[in-house]
């Protein structure tokens, strides 16, 4: 049989199962074109310094090259003795441009690579994340300004506070999305510190200009410490825990609709491409789409929590433990990428019963206005407040509306109650008269459409 990678001061043979356990291949092939990549820089700079010539640099890289394309057209053949994607690869190019193959690996360590392939991978990917969570801001934004003639009770304790704009419900959470795009883009920074050339733990003896490796890669900068170099991973907790509160976000966006599509509220139906139906009860028709966000957003706070625990008390540098960034990693990328693109499709969808949150608008909801009224006339807000609230109870005790109460019956409760009272009972009014930058009236509610389309273009 083949020897393994490393296997010249090995005798005895690997456990069957301890092979298995020890094989990330299975998972780790998502970065193969970051390996090649991550390679073809490595040889390049490998010339440089004099290791290769510029002939075995161009086999070194046309073999790459091959190998990189064998596994985008799906024909790569795994081997048995393969335990990750960088054995892999270089198993293969040695198979395809013989013994040379085999010093691409000067000064290298599948440390330094590794760190290398990840953050290149994950740069990558940030992209597409950064994408996904635009899309979702645009649709918002998109809704709210299609909608501002909505308005429906804002609550807080999920009980009726105040009437808002339904755009401006809308667009809050679009806020929390904003605040997470800004977020992304500055982990990006960290992500893209180049570890090649950190070697094992201990640096390159050759050499090799890690400069050049880092333009030639993209990236921003170059580790300082080669001992960091191959034992960071903080930049995958850092995605970790930029995907939770992410997640989160997307979480009480999902809640807020799945409260607002029962049929108690009927304020938005789901569309059926999000929905799905009971296997026992006929008329179901669920929110699975919404839940799933809710419920996703706990299993991407647990990936973030478990790597966490598998960093703690970690010896520096490499250890294998690190070999288990991948996969909660890789998942959190596939879900939340996901989450979003159906979080997007979920409001681009939806229908809104504008009619419906109307109706939800009670005169109660009023009650700060009435004490503000008062305000007005000269009277500290905190008696205003409380004979307003004398006012709720009164209607209350009538079992009427606020705005059923008399010009008599709110002289009894203050003599500074005129005619132009029942102006108050008007909820358009009411967010109208909310001009101050943050407020629900119109001129507000189009201010932040045009703050989240600036964020857009960034
Ligand atoms: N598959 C390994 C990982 O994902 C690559 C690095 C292995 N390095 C080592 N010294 N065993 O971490």
């Amino acid at each position: 049989t083949k020897q393994k990678l490393w296997g010249g001061r090995f005798t005895g043979k690997t456990d069957p199962l301890m092979h298995a356990f020890n094989q990330s291949l299975k998972y780790d092939q998502r970065m193969h074109a970051a390996d090649i990549c991550g390679s073809i820089a490595y040889a390049k700079s490998l010339t440089l310094v004099g290791i290769l010539n510029k002939d075995e640099e161009n086999k070194i890289i046309a073999g790459l090259k091959e190998v990189g394309k064998e596994w985008e057209d799906g024909k790569f053949e795994i081997k048995e003795d393969d335990e990750d994607i960088h054995t892999a690869n270089e198993r293969r190019l040695s198979e395809l441009i013989g013994p040379l193959g085999g010093k691409l690996h000067t000064g290298r360590s599948r440390n330094d690579q590794v760190a290398t392939d990840m953050r290149l991978w994950l740069l990558n990917e940030v992209r597409d994340v950064e994408d996904g969570l635009k899309g979702l801001i645009r649709v918002m934004v998109e809704r709210a300004d299609k909608e501002k003639d909505y308005l429906m009770p804002g609550y807080t304790h999920l009980q009726r506070g105040q009437p808002i704009r339904w755009s401006h419900l809308l667009l809050s959470h679009a806020f929390s999305f904003r605040s997470d795009l800004e977020r992304l883009q500055q982990l990006i920074p960290r992500i893209s510190v180049l570890p090649l050339g950190s070697g094992a733990l201990a640096g390159n003896p050759f050499v090799v200009d890690r400069d050049f490796l880092a333009k030639e890669l993209g990236f921003q900068s170059v580790s300082e410490n080669s001992l960091w170099g191959v034992g960071d991973r903080d930049f995958i907790v850092e995605f970790l825990m930029w995907g939770s509160l992410a997640m989160t976000h997307l979480s009480r966006l999902a809640e807020d609709l799945i409260i607002y599509s029962t049929a108690e509220f009927g304020f938005v139906t789901l569309s059926d491409a999000y929905s799905t139906g009971s296997s026992m009860m006929p008329q179901k028709k669920n929110p699975d789409s919404l839940e799933l966000l809710r419920g996703k957003s706990g299993r991407i706070f647990g990936n973030m929590a478990g790597f966490l625990m598998t960093l703690k008390g970690l010896p520096s540098t490499y250890n294998k433990d690190l070999q288990e960034d991948k996969e909660p990693l890789f998942d959190a990328v596939d879900n939340i990428s996901a989450s979003f693109k159906i979080a997007e499709g979920v409001i681009a969808t939806l229908e809104v019963h504008g009619e419906k949150m109307r109706q939800a608008l009670t005169m109660d909801v009023l009650a700060t206005d009435l004490a503000d009224y008062l305000v007005r006339k000269g009277i500290p807000f905190r008696e205003t407040h409380h004979i307003s609230g004398r006012a709720v109870a009164l209607a209350e005790s009538r079992k009427c509306q606020l705005n059923e109460l008399t010009l008599e019956d709110f002289k009894r409760l203050n003599e500074k109650f005129s005619n132009d009272i029942h102006d108050i009972f008007d909820f358009e009014a009411s967010v109208e008269r909310r001009q101050s930058i943050g407020g629900p009236s119109r001129k507000m509610v189009d201010r932040q459409i045009s703050v989240l389309r600036a964020a857009l273009e960034n």
